[in-house]
This record gives C-alpha cells, sequence and structure tokens, in this order.
C-alpha cells in the first residue's frame, strides 16, 4: 500500500515537472504559415537590399522560395524534409563574403520582426542558420 502511494505521489510530481516540447520552434514561428510569410517577406527584403540583391538576381525565386521553407520548418523541428542542395554546392563560385552574409541575417531579422516573430524565436533560427556561414562565406 505505501508502494503504491509513493507510486502515485512520484506520478503526481512528475505531472508537474512536464515541460513544453524540447523544440518548440516550428510553432513559435506561427507554423507553416508563419514560415510562408517570414520567407514572402525574406525573399522581397534580399531582392530589395542594395547591399546583396546583385545575387539574387538570376535566381528562380519559385525554388528558392519553396527550398527556404522547406529549410526553416525542417531546422525549426517542423518536421519537413529539405530537398535542396547543399549549402556548399547552392553557393558555390558566388563569391559571398562574410558582409553579405550579415546583410541577409539583416533581412531575415527585419522579416521575423514584421511576422511578429519573438525576439527568442529569431534567435533560436538564427542559432540554427549561423553555422552554416561555413559552408557560404568564401
Ligand atoms: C544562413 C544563410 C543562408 C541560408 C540558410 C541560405 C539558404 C539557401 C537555400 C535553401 C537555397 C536554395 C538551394 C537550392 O536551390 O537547392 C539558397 C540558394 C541561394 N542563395 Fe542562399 N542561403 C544563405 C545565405 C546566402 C547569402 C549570404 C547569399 C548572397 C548574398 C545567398 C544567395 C543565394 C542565391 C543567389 C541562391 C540561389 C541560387 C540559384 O537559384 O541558382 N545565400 N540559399
Amino acid at each position: 500500500m505505501k508502494q503504491i502511494v509513493l507510486v502515485a505521489l512520484f506520478a503526481v510530481m512528475m505531472s508537474g515537472c512536464q515541460t513544453r516540447p524540447q523544440d518548440d520552434l516550428f510553432e513559435s514561428l506561427g507554423g507553416m504559415t508563419g514560415i510562408e510569410n517570414i520567407v514572402d517577406d525574406f525573399l522581397v527584403r534580399l531582392g530589395s537590399d542594395p547591399r546583396i540583391s546583385n545575387h539574387f538576381v538570376d535566381a528562380d525565386p519559385q525554388r528558392l522560395r519553396e527550398k527556404l521553407v522547406e529549410q526553416f520548418c525542417a531546422e525549426s523541428g517542423g518536421g519537413c524534409e529539405y530537398t535542396g542542395d547543399s549549402m556548399k554546392d547552392s553557393h558555390a563560385g558566388m563569391g559571398i563574403t562574410r558582409t553579405d552574409f550579415n546583410a541577409l541575417v539583416e533581412d531575415l531579422v527585419a522579416a521575423m520582426e514584421a511576422q511578429n516573430v519573438s525576439v527568442s524565436a529569431q534567435n533560436r533560427l538564427l542559432k540554427k542558420l549561423a553555422p552554416m556561414n561555413r559552408d557560404i562565406v568564401e
């Protein structure tokens, strides 16, 4: 009997300790619709950013949108599969500098801001993308 009471007590205590899923970033970004809106806004900013828009002149906007949505969804734990090229292959030979990279990050932050994404969620997505600079910056 004492054992049953202890087990029950333990169960009650543990239920109080339940935490949110470890990575709820996908939800914090607004789910799939939120990510699509972020990417749409981001692409407009990239195309009109005089610091880096030249890089995107010959890009295929439809493909870029699709791959970025997949990538942000996958990276944020939304369960998508990223089917695009590797970061190394897709940016090879573009001569992307650290300054270009930082400009793109600024545009992404502005897009997330415009979609009312919390600063904490912004930082969590950036933390996942930042290490990619090794494969993108030449
Ligand atoms: C964390 C930073 C970045 C991420 C996560 C990222 C992500 C991506 C993704 C997912 C694609 C699509 C790959 C595919 O088509 O399979 C792509 C393509 C591209 N990225 Fe980035 N990128 C980043 C930084 C940059 C920077 C700094 C530039 C230039 C300033 C840039 C320029 C491009 C261009 C021009 C394409 C299109 C290539 C094409 O359509 O032929 N990217 N990027």
